[in-house]
């Protein structure tokens, strides 16, 4: 059985995240969404409320689950016997960074791990989390951006940020 993971911090997972996944659940027979920490964001949703919004958004996908973890990628991967990472690339932007990610993945792993990557569609190339964040902070309508129980939990976040 083919299986990988599609780690990221979904903080809140948008339409471009999504089609990551519907595409990536295609070519494995079970994908993992991993919802973990990076210690360079700090999260505006707990990892729980990543998780639950990540969860409702994936239910037509009988091949995805997701789970959330604290600690490193390659140990939960070495643990559960996973060997292939997802992640997007929108533009020459995020080229640097997952490079160095997908190497030093690589590298600590002994080279029994790989990295595969998708080019994100052209409609959500523009499209980032923060960028969402920044809109509906201000009170803007996102849901061309994210899934309708998504974009009502930022209206509800910031509402009480108030
Ligand atoms: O969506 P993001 O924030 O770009 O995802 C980055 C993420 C969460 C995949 C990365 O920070 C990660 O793998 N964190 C878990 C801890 C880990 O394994 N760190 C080593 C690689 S940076």
């Amino acid at each position: 059985m083919s299986r990988a993971i599609y780690p990221g911090s979904f903080d809140p997972v948008t339409f471009g995240h999504l089609d990551i996944i519907k595409r990536s659940s295609e070519m494995f027979d079970e994908l993992i969404v991993g919802v973990l920490y990076n210690s360079a964001k700090t999260p505006l949703f707990s990892v729980a409320e990543r998780t639950q919004m990540l969860e409702e958004a994936i239910r037509e996908y009988e091949n995805v689950i997701v789970i959330c973890f604290d600690g490193l990628l390659i140990d939960y991967m070495k643990k559960h016997d996973i060997s292939v990472i997802v992640r997007g690339l929108r533009a020459i932007t995020d080229f640097d960074y997952e490079l160095q990610i997908a190497q030093s993945n690589r590298k600590v792993s002994d080279e029994t791990i790989d990295t595969v990557f998708l080019t994100t569609s052209i409609d959500y190339a523009y499209l980032s989390s923060s960028i969402v964040k920044e809109y509906a902070r201000y009170g803007t309508d996102v849901s061309d951006f994210v899934p309708s129980h998504v974009a009502a939990k930022l209206k509800e976040r910031f509402y009480k940020m108030q």
